[in-house]
């Protein structure tokens, strides 16, 4: 059956006004052009749609199936369209972004910002570490992820837009805070609290370690930045976390950084998504956010 769009819309004409006339009259056709159409329409589907009865046009039960469907249609292409606009009007869209555990105390400001801008937006937010972060690429879940160094091995567009400096933190009292140079050497003999084996940071710190040859105890192992500021501020152990996650514990001399050397380890944030990916216009306008605002946003994390 090969029926056209155009077909059906002239048909659906003539259902309603049970008249070719003023059907064609709506369309801007003539008589002419619309039983041409509703003609080839009824060889296509191979039955009779319509019957004149003295001068009153009636549906067959046959035309009566096709304004059945052909309605259905034009409702669902309707929606189609109502949802196409939705999608490029970014003040009504939705975004989906991933952002690594360590990025949430930035990536939450920069939603914000966004969401002054776009009161309507609708933003889904994902805070996990970086293990998960590569398998949500994998399986493009995300619009956008925001993660420390993305991995080589996969096809990625991965754009740097911010330091992330990782320093150690003691609690005020630790007999090396306020010492200048520390051997990383003196090192060794603490014990570190540490986020879990999938995350960037945990990568980051080990790295540093095995290069310089020293093995601290793994005090205790937390899968969460907050918690793990507040077992060093109880005395549990060293630990590596972002600078741009101390702004408040800084200033309420709660942690203090340590002074040591090869710190801060220099990181980067990326804002990543795999290649080939088709931005959505909300995704584009979140991308051109995120580094407007990435130079204001490290000035205030790390002053
Ligand atoms: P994380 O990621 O929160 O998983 O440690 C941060 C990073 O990769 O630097």
């Amino acid at each position: 059956m090969h029926v056209t769009f155009r077909q059906l819309a002239i048909f659906n004409a003539v259902a309603e006004k049970l008249s070719f006339t003023e059907a064609a009259n709506t369309l801007h056709l003539t008589q002419p052009a619309v039983s041409v159409q509703i003609k080839r329409l009824e060889d296509s589907v191979g039955l009779p749609l319509f019957e004149q009865l003295g001068k009153k046009v009636y549906l067959t039960g046959a035309g009566e199936e096709l304004l059945h469907y052909s309605r259905n249609i034009f409702q669902e292409l309707g929606e189609a369209k109502e949802i196409f606009a939705q999608m490029q009007d970014i003040s009504r869209g939705t975004l989906s972004v991933s952002v690594a555990t360590t990025a949430s105390s930035f990536a939450t400001r920069m939603i914000s910002a966004f969401l002054k801008q776009y009161p309507a937006a609708t933003i889904k937010l994902d805070v996990t570490n970086r293990g998960t972060l590569i398998r949500q690429l994998e399986s493009n879940e995300k619009d956008i992820v925001i993660m420390g160094k993305p991995p080589e091995h996969m096809e990625l567009v991965g754009e740097a837009f911010m330091k992330n400096p990782l320093v150690v933190i003691a609690p005020p009292d630790h007999p090396l805070a306020g010492k200048e140079g520390i051997s990383i050497n003196a090192l060794q003999n603490e014990p570190f609290v540490v986020r879990e084996p999938a995350s960037g940071t945990r990568a980051a710190l080990e790295k540093l370690f095995a290069w310089c040859h020293i093995s601290p105890t793994i005090q205790v192992e937390i899968a969460d930045n907050e918690a793990i500021k507040e077992a060093v501020a109880a005395g549990l152990g060293l630990s590596v976390v972002s600078r741009h996650t101390l702004e408040l514990d800084l200033q309420a001399k709660r942690l203090v950084i340590l002074d040591v050397e090869h710190f801060p380890i220099a990181r980067n944030w990326y804002l990543a998504y795999r290649r080939g990916k088709r931005l959505s216009p909300i995704a584009l306008a979140f991308k051109a956010l995120v580094f407007e605002q990435a130079p204001k946003m490290a000035e205030a994390l790390s002053p």
